[in-house]
């Protein structure tokens, strides 16, 4: 079954909770925590994602763009996050490794993201521990930014190698996701789609998250009657 999670960067920050009421039909809530030196953009923390995750029963699905977050995932799973996502670059292989592990033990779903520089060989190591592989599609840090379709390439490989047998983790696109840039994604063997710009900036943010469903569910469709042919 394939999600929407729509990204908070794109909502206004003084009024999360009205927010976050206006997107009933969302499956996952994304939230993404920068820290101004992994990503030139600095966002929230541990203390107002456990305000969102009172206010709310979506999953929250936190993409941590942080330098080392090692150091810090016990705090975000004492705060509710049902999903944790570090990046393959933001610290050694074997921090990296305890990192995922840390969220699992602590109840949560482990995701491992990469910029669109980095090849998804780099995942290799930890394609059978992950539950979540997060590609971003524009250089993290800043919502609104286009859909780079040259990363397209790579969910299709992230797909392929799942088939294989090289992991059982969801497939998660973020960055420039819209009704236009998402059946590319779609096609191509996403199964979880965050969307900031697309949901947030629109005057019903909620009949954006069906358009998106519905373009997703629609291109999948499509693309698995193209293999049987
Ligand atoms: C970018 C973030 C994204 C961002 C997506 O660093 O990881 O989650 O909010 O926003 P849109 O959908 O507007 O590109
Ligand atoms: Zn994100």
């Amino acid at each position: 079954m394939m999600k929407i999670s729509p990204s908070i960067l794109a909502a206004d920050f003084a009024n999360l909770e009205r927010e976050i009421r206006r997107i009933p039909d969302a499956d996952w809530l994304h939230i993404d925590v920068m820290d101004g030196i992994f990503v030139p953009n600095m966002t929230i923390g541990p203390p107002v994602i456990r305000s969102i995750h009172n206010a709310t029963r979506l999953p929250l699905d936190v993409h941590l763009m942080i330098d080392r977050p090692i150091r810090t995932i016990k705090d975000y799973l004492a705060v509710g996050a049902s999903m944790i996502t570090v990046h393959v670059e933001s610290d050694t292989p074997e921090n990296i490794t305890a990192a995922i592990k840390a969220i699992q033990a602590g109840g949560a779903k482990a995701g491992l993201s990469l910029k669109p520089g980095t090849p998804l060989e780099a995942l290799k190591p930890w394609l059978r521990h992950i539950d979540l592989l997060l590609v971003m599609t524009v250089e993290p840090g800043f919502s609104g930014q286009k859909f780079m379709h040259d990363q397209v390439a790579k969910l299709r490989k992230a797909a392929t190698l799942r088939q294989r047998g090289y992991g059982h983790y969801k497939i998660s696109v973020d960055g420039g996701i819209s009704s236009s840039t998402i059946a590319a994604a779609a096609a191509a063997g996403a199964d979880v789609f965050v969307a900031g710009n697309a949901v947030f900036s629109s005057e019903d943010p909620n009949g954006a998250i069906r358009l998106l469903a519905r373009r997703a569910e629609e291109a999948a469709q499509r693309a698995k009657e193209d293999e049987g042919r």
